[in-house]
């Protein structure tokens, strides 16, 4: 078996398991409120390359984590994921109508539905999250990772950042800062979700990790920005061209496209560095890391 088929049969495997996962944490559409649980059922499932849960079973390899509890970190941050689109897309940020190839949520249902969605994913991420079987003080300590990274602090701030920028030509500070929270945060919890549901990782691992998680969190929003520009909406499905057309800054209008695919690169060579001191067992992060860096949607 080639190395690149080896991948790809891993992905799917994990792909599979947490799409049943998903399916078994969100609430029924046949419970009441049936609109909004359909709705949460069409944010989440059935769609999205479930990166941040690729990178919670590959970190959790590499700790020898229980499935269980990896499924459980998988489905919270793919929720918490999941709703951040949902209202990424809704009018009064992004306004955008197609999302993972279909209707954005409040196109295909009303804003109000879109609003609870979101809302409602959230608090369905960390219930998921709470009732993972591991110490309480692991999970106490994954729950919080998971708060901050979706908050004022993570991705939340991230967004706010985003919409006060709109027609501004920021640093290339403020560009990374705003990058490292909006996407970059929920990213390095994955990674960080992964491996603390395993073996216990001393200083140096979790640095090293740490150093890797960061790489690639920034590196993804990088591609997310390259992408925008370069690709067209059928693939990506989500509207392409979407960052020029709304003035907003970001590493192409910044750095230009050669500079910010350079700079992904050698995020890329950051990640794959830091990753040395694991060996093979670190396989799947560093395929990753590729992942994320040569994609083309
Ligand atoms: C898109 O994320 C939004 C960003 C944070 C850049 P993804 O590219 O992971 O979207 P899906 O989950 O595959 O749809
Ligand atoms: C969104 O960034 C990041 C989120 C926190 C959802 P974008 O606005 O660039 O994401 P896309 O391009 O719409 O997926
Ligand atoms: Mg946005
Ligand atoms: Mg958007
Ligand atoms: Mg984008």
């Amino acid at each position: 078996m080639t190395a690149a088929h080896d991948f790809g049969a891993w992905m799917k495997s994990i792909q599979a398991s947490v799409e049943g996962a998903l399916a078994s944490f969100l609430p029924d559409a046949a419970v009441v409120p049936t609109r909004l649980h359909e709705a949460m059922r069409y944010a989440v499932l059935d769609g999205g390359k479930r990166v941040r849960p690729l990178l919670v079973f590959a970190a959790g390899e590499l700790f020898d984590a229980p499935a269980a509890t990896l499924a459980r970190g998988a489905a919270a941050v793919e929720m918490i994921h999941a709703y951040s689109l949902v209202h990424d897309d809704m009018p009064c940020m992004d306004d955008d109508a197609l999302r993972r190839g279909k209707p954005t949520v409040h196109v295909q249902y009303d804003e109000a539905t879109a609003l609870l969605v979101g809302d409602a994913l959230q608090s369905q991420a960390f219930i998921v999250l709470a009732n993972a079987d591991a110490e309480p003080a692991r999970v106490l300590q994954m729950v919080r990772l998971l708060g901050e990274a979706s908050g004022s602090a993570g991705m939340c701030g991230g967004q706010a950042i985003d919409l006060d920028s709109v027609g501004l030509k920021l640093s290339l500070e403020a560009l990374e800062q705003m990058h490292r929270l909006k996407t970059g945060a929920l990213l390095r919890a994955s990674v960080l979700l992964g491996a603390w549901s395993g073996k216990p990782l001393d200083a140096a691992e979790q640095q090293a990790l740490d150093t890797y998680a960061r790489a690639i969190g920034l590196a993804f929003q990088v591609v997310d920005d390259v992408l925008d520009a370069t690709a067209d909406s059928a693939t990506l499905g989500k509207t392409a061209g979407k960052d020029a057309a709304d003035n907003k800054p970001t590493y192409v209008s910044i750095l230009g496209l050669e500079a910010s695919r350079a700079l992904a690169e050698q995020l890329r060579h950051d990640a794959h560095a830091a990753l040395a001191p694991f060996g093979d067992k670190a396989r799947r992060l560093r395929e990753l890391a590729d992942l994320i860096v040569q994609r083309q949607a």
